[in-house]
């Protein structure tokens, strides 16, 4: 048996000789180190020997798997080693490849106009009221009752504003203004907020009329402000998001919520101020409405309107996106055609 075990060990030796890969060696492990390998099956003839000689042989086997053992793994890591170097000489990256392009999605232009003009208004300190106080699905006490719009306003009409079905008196806000009474109502000011926020309105659609879009509500009620102060934020707040140099123009109006009330205009950039198809032949974009807050709302809310007074302005998201982007159709925004969109 021993002789056995030297024969099969020189075996062992020469067919190690021969490897070449980690390939080869899990061969020779299979066949002499394995559950089934050639030692393990002269291990098992052990049991028919002698004390003396299970010893002799015993010891011998376990020296000789021992051997063949470490040989293997001495093998095994140069291999291993030689592999691995042939593996990352020939499998180099090249970092300088141009990657793959994966395309993304970006910022909606109202969403990104909103967010503009939100953050000048708040470096002018107003804050943005939380959600609750401007819902799109609104109560006409809010819409209207309450910002002292007549019963019989037309703005009121199923030809201007969406009744829901929910009931009689809820509606699609027309207006960002419902904010005005939720930001007013139980609190004493001074109060200084904005409300950005989707509004309704049964409009004929067309270049500058779409039956939804994107208003600012802006509210400052305090003792002694002016109307001199709502010029004042209002022409700071343009100069910010145009650039000083756009010219623009107050003009006087009505609201129902406001007394006295104006509008702002800004000159149209797709005409600069001749007149076409976006301004409808005036020069003019209208860009928001404004005024002293009226003191019957005042009062509706349980504020004073001897002791404080306030102004409050409505912009126009879209129009303030065309004129900065020189977009002559609403339309466009909501088309959602990726062509027009990819390019903001
Ligand atoms: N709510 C008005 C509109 O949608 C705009 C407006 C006018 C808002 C005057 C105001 C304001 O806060 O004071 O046409």
């Amino acid at each position: 048996m021993k002789e056995q075990l030297e024969t099969i060990y020189k075996n062992a030796q020469e067919d190690l000789a021969k490897a070449t890969s980690l390939n080869d060696l899990e061969e020779i492990r299979g066949k002499y180190l394995s559950r089934k390998g050639e030692f393990n099956e002269i291990k098992k003839n052990l049991k028919n020997l002698s004390n003396e000689d299970k010893r002799i042989v015993g010891s011998l086997a376990n020296e000789i798997t021992k051997n063949l053992e470490t040989a293997l793994q001495e093998k095994h890591n140069e291999f291993y080693k030689k592999e691995l170097d042939e593996k990352l000489s020939k499998e180099r990256l090249d970092i300088t490849l141009p990657g793959k392009f994966i395309p993304q999605g970006h910022v909606h232009p109202i969403t990104s106009t909103t967010n503009e003009i939100v953050s000048i208004l708040q470096s002018l300190g107003f804050s943005v009221v939380p959600d609750a106080c401007s819902p799109e699905v609104e109560t006409e006490y809010y819409n209207f009752d309450a910002l002292n719009v007549p019963k019989d306003h037309p703005a009121r009409d199923v030809q201007d504003t969406f009744y829901t079905k929910i009931a009689k008196n809820i509606v699609l806000r027309s207006q960002t203004s419902n904010s005005q009474i939720r930001a007013m109502e139980g609190k004493n000011p001074p109060i200084r907020v904005i409300a950005p926020g989707r509004v309704y309105r049964n409009e004929n659609i067309n270049a500058r009329k779409n039956n939804f879009f994107h208003q600012i509500e802006g509210l400052y009620v305090d003792k002694n402000i002016t109307f001199g102060d709502l010029k004042g934020v209002l022409n700071e707040f343009i100069r910010i998001y145009f650039g000083a140099s756009r010219p623009t123009r107050f003009r006087s109006s009505f609201f129902p919520f406001t007394e006295p009330s104006a509008e702002v205009d800004v000159q149209c950039i797709m005409c600069e101020g001749k007149g076409c198809r976006t301004c409808s032949g005036t020069g003019w974009l209208e860009v928001l409405g404004c005024g002293m807050v009226d003191p019957n709302v005042l009062r509706e809310v349980g504020i004073d309107p001897d002791v404080y007074t306030g102004f409050a302005f409505g912009m126009g998201v879209e129009r303030f996106a065309m004129l900065k982007y020189a977009i002559d159709d609403i339309r466009l925004f909501f088309n959602n055609d990726v062509r027009f969109l990819k390019q903001f």
